[in-house]
């Protein structure tokens, strides 16, 4: 075996309710001086105040910046770190979904390095960060309360660049599924499929390791086998808590392997037509996953197996085939838009299928998947996204 590198948060706190002991997590660390770093949903929905009673209540001053966006960008960022450098802080608690989250952590590393965000974008390794971050997920989800990643939006470019390294690994997360009993479907469905996409690359990606492996593979069993409920019933709280624990399984192993193609390509259509990340995820994960089950067919039939989608019985190249099939199913369980349904142009996707597959390729997760796409091989795909294929060729 060669050797793996293996990071985790030091610290997570998971289970229903758990958000109330926030104040006891910051004592175990000497912080006392937090700035919580929201968006505008969690601060109108009073959802934030899960996590601001608690502080109150035992003393603890608190400033909250909520300015965070969907898809947070360069721009937000600095603005919030001008609120770190005005202020006094020890510590940063990101609460909300990936996008609070991510820009916390990406807060503590241009606070701490200045210059650019996109000074810091791979194969930068972004290891230096003063403050520490505390992650507090209300989506399931990302797994960034457990990932050494963020994702930001660099406005000049349109570019969503991904930033790795230690210094944007959470110090401490707590895991807590009742703060997602309010997620909209449409949201818990992108939310979701994004975490399953976690797992599965983590799990099929050149970088995977038997730590990754363990994490990935729990991953799809819990997805599998809660997502459909947790998106039709918002209050099922066995569904809510094993789409929470599949997330951060799936954060923890992705973050210690990598994800690939369907993420690589997933960023530019964000970056480009505003879809949210899971659901791009969603629009590409049927025909990525044909694409790339000839580079590692035994480990896509065993995804099939635990995610629930092919029996134990099943040989590999009929799992396989039930895979395709079986995310093109979920896909229309969840009322998954094709890209026109969601409102893309025809003509815009076109114009930007090249450089959407130049910036995939330039992100270096292509280069994990188990099939290595050329820059061609990227584009048409694209295109069978755009027109189906996938679906009527079946
Ligand atoms: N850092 C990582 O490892 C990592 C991994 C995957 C994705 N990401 C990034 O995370 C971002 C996406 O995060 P996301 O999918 O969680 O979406 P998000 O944080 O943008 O949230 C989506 C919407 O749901 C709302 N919401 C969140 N929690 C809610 C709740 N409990 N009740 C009601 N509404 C709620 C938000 O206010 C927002 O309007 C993207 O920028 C993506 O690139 C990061
Ligand atoms: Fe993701």
């Amino acid at each position: 075996m060669t050797n793996s590198n293996i990071a985790a948060p030091r610290f997570m706190l998971m289970g229903g309710g758990a958000v109330a002991q926030i104040a006891e997590l910051l004592g175990k660390f000497g912080l006392s001086r937090p700035l919580i770093v929201s968006d505008k949903v969690m601060v109108g929905t009073g959802l934030i105040d899960k996590c601001l009673a608690p502080l109150t209540a035992a003393g603890i001053a608190h400033t909250v910046f909520s300015d965070t966006v969907s898809d947070p960008t360069d721009t937000v960022i600095e603005a919030g770190v001008k609120i770190i450098r005005a202020g006094n802080f020890d510590c940063l608690i990101g609460f909300g979904g990936g996008s609070p989250m991510d820009t916390a952590k990406a807060m503590a590393i241009l606070a701490t390095g200045g210059g650019k965000m996109r000074d810091y974008k791979v194969p930068v390794s972004a290891d230096c960060a003063d403050l520490p971050i505390i992650a507090i997920p209300t989506t399931a989800g990302t797994g960034s309360e457990a990932t050494r990643f963020t994702v930001i939006t660099d406005t000049e470019r349109d570019e969503k660049m991904l930033i790795a390294g230690l210094g944007v690994l959470p110090l401490a997360a707590i895991v807590d599924h009742e703060l997602t009993f309010t997620v909209p479907a449409r949201t818990t469905a992108d939310t979701g499929v994004d975490s399953l996409t976690h797992a599965l690359e983590a799990y099929v990606s050149k970088r995977a390791t038997p730590f990754s492996d363990a994490l990935a593979v729990s991953a799809m069993a819990l997805i599998g086998r809660h997502l459909r409920a947790a998106y039709a019933e918002p209050r099922n709280a066995a569904a809510r808590e094993g789409m929470m624990l599949g997330a951060n399984q799936a954060g923890l192993a992705f973050s210690n392997s990598s994800v690939a193609l369907v993420h690589g390509m997933s960023r530019p259509i964000g970056a480009h037509f505003h879809v949210p990340h899971g659901l791009s995820n969603a629009m590409l994960l049927p025909a990525v996953t044909r694409f790339s089950i000839s580079g590692a067919p035994a480990r896509y039939a065993e995804a099939a197996r635990r995610i629930g989608l092919a029996s134990d019985g099943d040989a590999d190249g009929g799992a396989c085939t039930r895979l395709v099939g079986g995310l093109e199913a979920l896909n229309t369980t969840l009322a998954v838009p094709t890209p026109a349904a969601f409102g893309i142009k025809e003509d815009a996707w076109n114009a930007k299928m090249d450089l959407m597959a130049e910036q995939a390729l330039a992100s270096g997760s292509p280069a994990n998947n188990p099939r290595v796409p050329s820059k061609d091989e990227i584009v048409a795909l694209y295109r069978e996204v755009w027109t189906g294929a996938a679906r009527n060729a079946r």
